[in-house]
């Protein structure tokens, strides 16, 4: 099995991603942990597949320091699935698109824990992690209709979430970007919505300073020039309504 990798180390600020816990056919997901001092947030934690161990391994990364945010990137079940679980057994405060607060509780949301399920503004915001800023970027449609993304500005690292996904390939960085777009291309044009939203994002995004674009599943883009080649593409990608030309038929009865 993997092990945890450390993607950033300084001056008390660590970006962690914990090892591959998952198998089987539930889609490959990363869990990645930002810690600030004695503060740490868990990103897109996952599903009951992986609870119990990406639980564990928090807890023992955290080192008695304290998990302070539960990021839903949105409301996929690779995502929030065991979101009660974590609610219940953490104080931390868990945010997720206001699109999507009365949604989640059907994954079986405790009375007790309720209120500590926050909804993001469509705009984003900015969390304070034992005082450092985390920006919170609008990411809609990408592919959720209520959708964010974390800019770390200290370890400059852009969590991207299904953006820049990959699968199936056994590398967890991107070695060479031309050979890599088999493992993304058709996840793109089929989960991302359109190349007027990738745009938007493209045009929000040239304006940080990015050393890793780590998705939240398959391999990360490394460097800053890695990084730029990712954005590039998605500038001039069609995707999702730009492809529907043919729009819809009825299935064929037989
Ligand atoms: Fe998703
Ligand atoms: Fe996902």
């Amino acid at each position: 099995m993997s092990t945890t990798q450390t993607l950033f180390d300084q001056a008390g600020h660590k970006n962690l991603l914990l090892p591959d816990f998952g198998h089987g056919l539930a889609v490959q997901a990363n869990q990645h942990l930002i810690i600030h001092g004695n503060e740490g947030m868990i990103l897109d934690p996952g599903g009951h597949k992986v609870y119990n161990r990406v639980l564990g391994e928090t807890t023992g990364l955290l080192k008695g320091g304290k998990l302070r945010y539960l990021f839903l990137s949105h409301q996929d079940p690779d995502i929030i699935a065991a979101v009660n679980g974590w609610l219940m057994t953490t104080d931390a405060d868990a945010y997720v698109s206001s699109l999507w607060v009365r949604f989640v509780p059907h994954f079986g949301l405790d009375r007790l824990v309720e209120h500590r399920l926050h909804g993001i503004p469509d705009e984003g915001m900015v969390l304070s992690l034992a005082g450092a800023d985390l920006l919170i970027l609008p990411a809609h449609f990408l592919h959720s209709a209520g959708n964010f993304q974390v800019y770390d500005p200290m370890s400059k690292i852009l969590y991207s979430g299904d953006l820049g996904a990959s699968l199936g390939m056994d590398y967890d960085v991107v070695p060479d970007f031309d050979a890599h777009l088999q493992y993304m291309e058709g996840f793109h044009k089929r989960y991302m919505t359109s190349k007027i939203v990738l745009r938007a994002w493209v045009n929000m995004v040239r304006n940080l300073d990015i050393e890793i674009i780590a998705p939240q599943h398959g391999a990360m883009f490394k460097g800053a020039d890695m990084s730029k080649r990712f954005i590039d593409w998605c500038e001039s990608l069609e995707c999702g309504v730009d492809l529907l030309e043919g729009g819809f038929k009825l299935p064929r009865r037989t």
